[in-house]
């Protein structure tokens, strides 16, 4: 695994958009061999989207041939609540750039079949290929996409019931009542995410440094969902100061020195 440590968020969000860019434009991606990329919500990935943005006004990036897949989505709140993943998408990025619609894919929280909704969404990501690059966030418990401690390490697509915790953490966004926050979602499973050829985790704050001492060097364990990452031939981490609170100071040494010539 690598971590990376940047200073604040904003120079995270920098070199996380950076990194997408030059794994994009590497692929040089066509309309038969698209790059599947796998992406999050949530208030983390929000300046690498604004980061994305640029690159695709400044003409550093095209998203024509990339094929999207959202890693998560509440059930039942409507697609144009301003809160489900869908507005959440469009708003942070998708009407900003290029990537032509009919590429990007989000799991349907209404679906009147929830659990063909799920494996519906694990067969386009089979036959798009696989995804080639997974981005996503961690929850201050340590969740990846909507996989709450006890997961499955190696679950795919299905229903989860939210715990308070993340209710709790999510209430932010729904007035501040826990009660709002909608009880379940659809989400991509640990064995989803850690299928891509490569993923990439953004951590930033105090709240998160928990999750990422668990995640780096805690044991591998379904109470951190994260912690899977270290089974993964390429998984990376980029964290700022924040985050790295709880890690040992020999750790955090060692990631800094390792990471010096490839910032
Ligand atoms: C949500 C999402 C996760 C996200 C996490 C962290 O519950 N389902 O995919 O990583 O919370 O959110 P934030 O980035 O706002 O801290």
């Amino acid at each position: 695994m690598r971590v990376i440590i940047e200073p604040n968020y904003e120079r995270l969000s920098e070199w996380a958009a950076n990194y997408v860019v030059n794994k994009i434009n590497a692929a040089n991606p066509t309309p038969e061999h698209p790059f599947i990329l796998g992406l999050p919500t949530g208030s983390s990935p929000i300046g690498m989207y604004k980061g994305l943005i640029k690159a695709y006004e400044e003409g550093r990036v095209s998203f024509k041939n990339v094929v999207t897949f959202n890693m998560d989505e509440y059930v039942g709140l409507p697609e144009d609540h301003p809160e489900s993943y869908h507005s959440f998408m469009r708003e942070n990025l998708f009407a900003h750039i290029d990537c032509p619609k009919e590429n990007i894919h989000i799991l349907n929280g209404n679906a009147e079949n929830l659990l063909e909704e799920c494996a519906r969404y694990e067969q386009q990501i089979l036959a798009a290929g696989g995804i080639d690059l997974f981005i996503g966030g961690i929850g201050p418990d340590g969740h990846i996409a909507f996989n709450e401690p006890g997961s499955s390490l190696s679950s795919r697509t299905r229903i989860k019931t939210l715990t308070t915790d993340t209710r709790v953490a999510n209430s932010r966004f729904f007035g501040g009542n826990p009660d709002n926050v909608p009880a379940q979602a659809l989400t991509v499973g640990v064995g989803t995410v850690m299928s891509a050829k490569e993923v990439l985790i953004l951590c930033n704050g105090h709240n998160k440094s928990r999750a990422l001492q668990a995640a780096v060097e805690g044991p591998v364990t379904q109470m951190w969902t994260i912690s899977s990452l270290q089974l993964h031939p390429h998984g990376i981490i980029v964290c700022d100061e924040a985050a790295c609170e709880e890690i040992k100071h020999g750790t955090y040494r060692f990631f800094k020195d390792v990471e010096r010539d490839n910032l």
